[in-house]
């Protein structure tokens, strides 16, 4: 009798312990550490969220699956937000205001950084990558520097984007490819409806984040840009005034989509990988998608140059998304596990085999697995192009400046303003915003 009291009490001991024990582990889980006699140490299993835009390939969903594997005791969940950027900046804002503490490790675009670090969004992750001896030099410096603000990093660059001409080998040589803007007009007029296509030329026009790289690819190729080294407006200019016009031309012919000024990467890709079209501007991943057999049409007959020169040469936008730990975040420290892994060789790795994204540690633009998967990465045109790409204007309140621009190039592109209009009033609202 005695005995049996002794252990119900034993019991109820127990049981209270465990309810203590969960109570106090808040979001994590008990496990058993998978010993024989059960009476061994509890390890705890974190749970993380992993907050990033939309991936049409498999690539995220391989990355956590690496990583939860390789690490059982954090096991990663895949948010997946909106595609377009400027609606993830939103739902990020407006879930970190409120201070949510659901979302752990999230991706920001390469336009963000400034913004996050000043509003306190995102945590400094110089003391993890000091205790972990990480080295950056191993990074490309540009990527580096675009996610550090003040003297501290942020976050770690995960993919750099490049704006590229795609075309269609079966449609275009390879002397056939268009070297200039004017030459790109030309040949997508002709092209257009040749072979099977519907169009001639494919491009982001929504006005949305996408058109603030495309027109900057423009602007940028006939020498002209949004602000200069010292942060001073410099739209309203002869030069930026001769890109826009041609952006406007060609959002306006009839070789692109009557509906372009509702295109973002998704629509253009998926009209390219149908083959609608033999010319496209589009990020790097357009690679993997068009040769992807079980989405493209087009498997095997797409080749890649730069874009098309203006009179001030070549101009593509610097794009990319990095990986910074939420300041609510619970689990800092595991957080930091993730963004390792995700952001470091290894997910890059996979993340450029299976969603053709660029890697931001150049000695990945060897490895043979990922050249198999991507050969252009092997173009010294590539590589270098990367590093020459042009930054979009770098400011904390980015968001506004951002608005502004896709705004009035819109207005421009639908005919409600010209684009003399369109630059004076970029020119007068920017410093407005901007202070100077
Ligand atoms: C890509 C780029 C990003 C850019 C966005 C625009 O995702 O990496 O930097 O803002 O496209 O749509």
């Amino acid at each position: 009798m005695k005995q049996w009291k002794f252990s119900k009490l034993f019991a109820v001991v127990m049981a209270l312990m465990l309810v203590l024990a969960a109570c106090s582990s808040g979001g994590s889980e008990e496990e058993e550490a998978g010993t024989d006699n059960g009476n061994e140490a509890k390890e705890e299993v974190v749970k993380l969220v992993y907050a990033s835009g939309k991936d049409t390939t498999k690539a995220t969903d391989m990355i956590i699956e690496e990583f939860n594997k390789t690490h059982p005791n954090i096991q990663v969940e895949f948010r997946e937000m909106p595609s377009d950027s400027g609606a993830i900046h939103d739902a990020f804002v407006t879930a970190l205001n409120a201070g949510d503490t659901s979302i752990d490790v999230m991706a920001l675009d390469v336009v963000w950084p400034a913004e996050f670090a000043q509003a306190g969004y995102v945590l400094p992750l110089d003391r993890f990558i000091q205790q972990d001896g990480l080295d950056l030099g191993e990074y490309n410096q540009g990527a580096v520097s675009a996610a550090s603000f003040n003297g501290k990093q942020w976050a770690l660059p995960r993919f750099i984007d490049t704006g590229l001409l795609f075309y269609r080998t079966d449609l275009v040589s390879g002397d056939e490819v268009p070297q200039t803007w004017d030459d790109l007009t030309a040949k997508s007029a002709e092209l257009n409806g040749q072979g099977g296509t519907k169009f001639g030329y494919l491009m982001q026009a929504k006005q949305y984040e996408g058109l603030v790289c495309n027109a900057l690819e423009y602007i940028a190729a006939y020498g002209g840009n949004f602000l200069d080294e010292n942060g001073n407006v410099i739209i309203n200019s002869p030069e930026a005034i001769k890109g826009l016009n041609k952006l406007v031309e060609v959002a306006n012919s009839d070789y692109v989509p009557a509906n372009i000024t509702t295109f973002t990467e998704i629509e253009s890709h998926t009209a390219f990988i149908e083959g609608q079209s033999p010319f496209i501007r589009n990020w790097p991943y357009q690679w993997n998608v068009a040769n992807n057999p079980e989405e493209s049409k087009i498997v095997d007959k797409i080749g890649v140059a730069p874009l098309p020169q203006g009179d001030a040469g070549s101009a593509a936008a610097l794009g990319g998304w990095m990986t910074a730990i939420s300041k609510y975040s619970e689990h800092p420290k595991e957080a930091w596990e993730f963004v390792k892994f995700i952001a470091g060789k290894e997910g890059q790795k996979i993340s450029a085999i299976h969603g053709g994204l660029a890697p931001t540690i150049p000695a990945l633009f060897e490895d043979q697995e990922v050249l198999d998967v991507n050969p252009f990465f092997a173009n010294e045109g590539f590589v270098s192009g990367l590093n020459a790409a042009v930054s979009r204007p770098v400011v904390p309140n980015y968001a506004e400046i951002s608005e502004i621009i896709q705004i009035q190039v819109s207005k421009a592109i639908a005919g409600q303003q010209t684009v003399e209009e369109a630059v004076k009033n970029m020119e007068t609202q920017m410093k407005e915003k901007l202070g100077k």
